[in-house]
């Protein structure tokens, strides 16, 4: 265990639980370094609607939820394997009158039928980063916050990389990376946490 690791020592049982099983399923979950800042950036800024784009088993957002008992969460999830999970485990944690799961494709949710979110969290297929940001962002309250999950991409920017599907996938990151440093309303910093963290604060 790193320094880091006990230092932030996780106490509640059964989270500890919840992330050893999506770890060793395989499911791809949140970094802590990138899990704690958030939830700073929740205390910060005073967060009571949290929208999340990608909920896997919804380790997130149960652990969000457990530590900020004011906070709203909506997540929506596509994979049916993993909305079963994500059900089972809000429910077992008895949080489902404060995370709300939507289950389908996040490109096909009515984003109009949302209320307004004051913060954003992207961390779905990384290819649509750009088409998540535009949709959503309609929800966002001024002075809100977006914040994108793996925009470093293990780092492979600037590593040579042979197979064509990663090529496509590192151009179409570097694309949101490029776009969100253009969009001017926002002032986006991308920091090197986790796999990368872009946080973009609504002007
Ligand atoms: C990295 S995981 C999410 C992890 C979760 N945020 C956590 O930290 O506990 C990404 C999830 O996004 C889902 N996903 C990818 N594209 C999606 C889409 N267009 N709509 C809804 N879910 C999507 C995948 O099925 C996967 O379960």
């Amino acid at each position: 265990m790193s320094y880091l690791q006990a230092i932030h020592k996780e106490t509640n049982a059964a989270l500890v639980s919840l992330k050893a099983h999506a770890q060793t399923e395989g499911v791809p979950i949140i970094t802590d370094e990138t899990a704690r800042f958030l939830s700073q950036l929740i205390d910060l800024k005073d967060v009571k609607m949290f929208l999340e784009i990608g909920c896997a088993v919804a380790y997130n957002a149960i652990a969000l939820a457990i530590k900020h008992p004011e906070l709203k969460i909506i997540t929506i999830e596509r994979d049916p394997t993993m909305i079963e999970a994500a059900k089972t485990n809000i429910k077992a944690f008895g949080l489902e009158s404060r995370i709300t799961l939507i289950e389908g494709d996040a490109l096909e949710v009515d984003e109009t039928t949302l209320p307004v979110m004051d913060m954003i969290f992207i961390d779905a297929a990384k290819a649509q980063n750009i088409k998540f940001f535009e949709k959503f962002e309609k929800c966002l309250k001024p002075r809100g916050i977006i914040a994108t999950d793996n925009v470093l991409f293990h780092d492979m920017h600037t590593k040579t990389i042979r197979s064509r599907n990663l090529k496509q996938l590192i151009r179409k990151i570097d694309a949101f990376n490029q776009y969100i440093m253009k969009r001017k309303e926002y002032h986006s910093v991308i920091h090197p946490l986790g796999d990368g963290l872009c946080l973009s604060i609504k002007q």
